[in-house]
């Protein structure tokens, strides 16, 4: 079954002058058993990322700094845009979605996975992609 890219808003716990805690727990908020976590920073040039589809991983994504801009397509081609621009906001990629990720400047991207890597898992090309459906 293909589930639906959604944004998650999360918890904000704390006030203006000491700063925020914001959370996301697995059987809360996050729809699965999460088996690895990687970031991106350093990425200081505004830059696009991604460029591929997952066949069975899905993925939480989170702006931990700055701004991110992530275009997603399904199978049938249809295709929506996602701004992340805040830490207590989440990006729910569920699996078989192509996705272009765009990095503002000096952003850092956390994600939450269901799988551990694994290159089989990847298509890299968007005509392949194309393919697919
Ligand atoms: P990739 O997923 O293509 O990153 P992006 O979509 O942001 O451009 O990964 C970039 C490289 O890092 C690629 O050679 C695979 C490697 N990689 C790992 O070895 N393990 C991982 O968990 C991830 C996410 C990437």
């Amino acid at each position: 079954m293909i589930k639906n890219p959604e944004i998650i808003n999360l918890p904000k716990i704390g006030g203006h002058d000491q700063g925020y805690i914001s959370l996301i727990q697995a059987n809360d908020l996050l729809p699965f058993n999460p088996k690895r976590i990687y970031w991106i920073y350093g990425v200081s040039k505004e830059t696009e990322r991604g460029g591929h589809y997952h066949h069975k991983l899905e993925q939480v994504i989170i702006c931990i700094k700055g701004k991110l801009t992530i275009k997603l397509e399904n199978n049938k081609g249809e295709i929506i845009k996602f701004i992340l621009d805040s830490p207590s906001k989440a990006l729910y990629i569920p699996q078989r979605h192509w996705r272009d990720i765009f990095f503002h400047e000096n952003a850092i991207l956390l994600c939450i996975a269901s799988e551990n890597y694994d290159e089989n898992d990847y298509v890299r090309s968007y005509s392949e992609f194309k393919n697919i459906s």
